[in-house]
Order: structure tokens, then sequence, then C-alpha cells
């Protein structure tokens, strides 16, 4: 008698189970494929459907490019009425957080999660130039959390690099007697950071002027349809030998007014991260940058908590991303108060560039 073969149903192939998990193999990177293809395709057709604006703000570097007529014209509008620097205690990272009038869900993200466990306060400008312009959301929101500093200028992409200096000039203001122990960690509101890595990169670098994620050899974008686009009128080398990843990196907290009174003298450009980290830093004042992978401007494709856990920050996430995150790194973090690392083996065996993107 012929013996009956069991048959398996997978997707809408049908195979002898005894060949399972080779047809199983076999159906998934199929399908792995078939997703690659459609992203691919996606992307392709939305770059052909929906051109692109070419990027027309930088008409007002045209006309000044002084960072400090520039400054010398921002007021603060609404700040904390005391920070963690008002007391005596020791402060050895304070986060400023770009955001802007109408991230409010980014900024209740991270007051949920990481913003629990680290000195954070969130800078922006206003929807238009005037006083005026200050909405009434982000008045009440500013009085309620006491977390928000609001400068009186366009918040726009273009005017990044007036925000960083804004944020340079408002730390070493406010924070006078703690900037010789203090490391000013500048990071944007898609950023996850991960509090206990970053005490730990803080306390590792200690003595370093600069630290961040350091991008090598980089071409500056030529296209005016580029969202990082930079005239060759603003910065006209092409080559950026290094720079640190604007989306996290931490200045000494006693190196900021000397880099800002080296900036008065650097005509500005719009990113803020090459003009700070590299014309600034590196060619003006010959400061080192220091490259920690674990400042990131990556995230991981693959959501395990361990390779979190190897990160001081990770970048564009959006809002339910960062609360999806948080708990299980919450979780590590309560252990690892308590003195044990759950995650060591992985982050010192597991090469976890590989997870992220
Ligand atoms: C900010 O950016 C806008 C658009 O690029 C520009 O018109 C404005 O003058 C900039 N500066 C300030 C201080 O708002
Ligand atoms: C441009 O900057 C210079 C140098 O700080 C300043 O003297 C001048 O008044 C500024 N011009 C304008 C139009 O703001
Ligand atoms: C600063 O303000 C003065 C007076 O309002 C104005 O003339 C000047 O153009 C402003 N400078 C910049 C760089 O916006
Ligand atoms: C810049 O700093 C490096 C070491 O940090 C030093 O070797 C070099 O001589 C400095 N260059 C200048 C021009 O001061």
């Amino acid at each position: 008698m012929k013996r009956k073969v069991p048959y398996l149903k997978l997707f809408f192939f049908t195979v002898p189970r005894r060949r399972g998990i080779a047809a199983r193999l076999a159906v998934l990177s199929l399908v792995l494929a078939a997703i690659a293809a459609a992203w691919c395709l996606a992307d392709l057709t939305s770059q052909v459907l929906l051109p692109p604006q070419p990027i027309l703000a930088l008409d007002h570097y045209a006309i000044n490019r002084s960072l400090k007529s520039y400054l010398d014209n921002i007021s603060v509008l609404i700040e904390p009425s005391s920070t963690v620097c008002s007391d005596n205690k020791r402060v050895d990272v304070l986060v400023l957080v770009t955001s802007s009038p109408k991230r409010f869900a980014q900024r209740q993200a991270i007051r949920d999660t990481w913003g629990k466990y680290v000195p954070a306060y969130f800078v922006l400008g206003l929807d238009g130039p005037a006083v005026e312009d200050l909405t009434a959301d982000n008045y009440l929101e500013a009085k309620a959390y006491g977390d928000m500093i609001i400068f009186q200028f366009l918040d726009h992409y273009q005017n990044l690099t007036l925000k960083s200096a804004l944020m340079m000039q408002w730390t070493a203001a406010r924070c006078p007697s703690h900037l010789d122990e203090l490391m000013l960690f500048k990071t944007d509101d898609d950023v996850l950071v991960n509090p206990w890595v970053l005490r730990r990169v803080v306390q590792q670098n200690s003595g370093k002027d600069l630290i961040g994620y350091r991008k090598v050899n980089s071409y500056l974008h030529r296209d005016a349809y580029n969202k990082w686009y930079v005239p060759r009128w603003l910065h006209r080398h092409d080559f950026v030998p290094e720079y640190l990843s604007g989306t996290g990196y931490l200045i000494k907290g006693s190196r900021l007014e000397e880099i800002l009174q080296a900036a008065f003298e650097v005509p500005i450009i719009n990113l803020e991260d090459v003009y700070f980290t590299y014309i600034v830093s590196k060619i003006k004042l010959n400061l080192t940058l220091t490259h920690d992978r674990r400042l990131s401007p990556y995230k991981p494709w693959l959501p395990l908590d361990c390779i979190y856990w190897g990160l001081a920050s990770t970048h564009s996430l959006t809002p339910n991303e960062i609360l999806g995150a948080w708990p299980s790194i919450e979780r590590l973090g309560k252990r690892y108060e308590h003195g044990f690392d759950n995650c060591l083996y992985f982050v010192n065996n597991i090469w976890t560039e590989l997870y992220l993107y």
C-alpha cells in the first residue's frame, strides 16, 4: 500500500511535509525579495510623481553670515524658571534637544521615556519672526512642563545653525558654575537616548572636547533639490574630511564659550554639524573630534533590546517607535543600576553595526 505523504500549505504553495524546512526558507526568501522589490519600486515612483522642490530658503545668508549679528538680534521668550543648573548639585550631562513648534508628540514621547532619567530641555523657535507668532499651545506647554526654551526667531530647517549656537550660548549663560564639570549633549527630537549608556560615554570620554559619530571623507550636496544642499557661495570646498553627525554630539562645557567666540569670526553655513564641529572646532580651533560609535546616527532594523543597550543614541524614530522601544531599555537600565548587565556578552561580542541602518 502506498504511504500517504502529509502535505503542508505554505501561503499559496502546497509542498510535501518532509521538504517543509527547505520550502519554508525558499518561500520566505521569495517574500523578502518581493518586499524589497516593492520598496524600490515605491521609492522610484514617488520620486517620479513628486518632483522635489529646490531649497530656496537660503537667501538670508546672502545678506549676512555673521553669527554674532544674528544672535544679538534673537532674544529668549520663554525658559524654565529653574533648571538642573539652579542648585549646587553636580551636573555631568545636560541634554538640549532641537525641536520645533508643532512637534508636540515628539516632545511628549521624550518626556515619557528617556527625559525622566537625564536633564533634557527642548529648544525651539516660532512659526514666524515676531513675538506674536508664539502660539498659545506652545506657551501653555512651556508653562506646564517647564522644559522648553523658546527663542524669538523663525523656526526653519535652514536656521539650525542658529539654534545650535543659541543652545551653546544659553548653556554658557545659565550654567556658569557647572561648565567645568558638564558635557552638553546636543541632539534632536527624533532621537532615542539611552541615559545609562550616555552617562557611560560621558565618563569614558572625560577630558575630550567633542565626542560624536565621526563621519569622514564626505562631500557636500551641490544639487539644489537636496535637503542638505550647500551652495558654493556658502562653502567653496566640496570635501569635508571629518565632522561629527548632528544627530547627537557632546561638547565639553568648558569649551563652549571658546567655540562660540571662534564662530563669531567664521561666516555661518546652513549645516550646523559641519559648521560647528568641522569648520569652527577642527579648522579654526584645532580641537580633536573623538569618534564614539555609540552616539549613532542610525537605528536598528532588528528591534533587539541588547542593540539598544549598546547605543547611547539612535536616530530617526517616530514618537511611537520611541515609546515602543522604551520599556525594555528601562527594564535593562533598572537592572544595570543594581549591578546586572544583561547585554554585556552581546554588546562585547556581536558586531551591532550589522543591525543598524
Ligand atoms: C530663518 O530662516 C528663514 C528662512 O530661511 C529666514 O527668512 C530668516 O531670516 C532666518 N533667520 C531668522 C533669525 O529668523
Ligand atoms: C551684518 O553683520 C555685521 C557684522 O556683525 C554687522 O555689522 C551688520 O550690521 C550686519 N548687517 C545686517 C544687515 O544685519
Ligand atoms: C538685526 O536687527 C536689526 C534691527 O532690527 C536689523 O537691521 C538687522 O538686519 C538684523 N540683523 C540680522 C542679521 O538679522
Ligand atoms: C593641532 O593639534 C595637533 C594635536 O592635537 C597638533 O599635533 C598640531 O600641531 C596642531 N596644529 C596646529 C596648527 O596647531
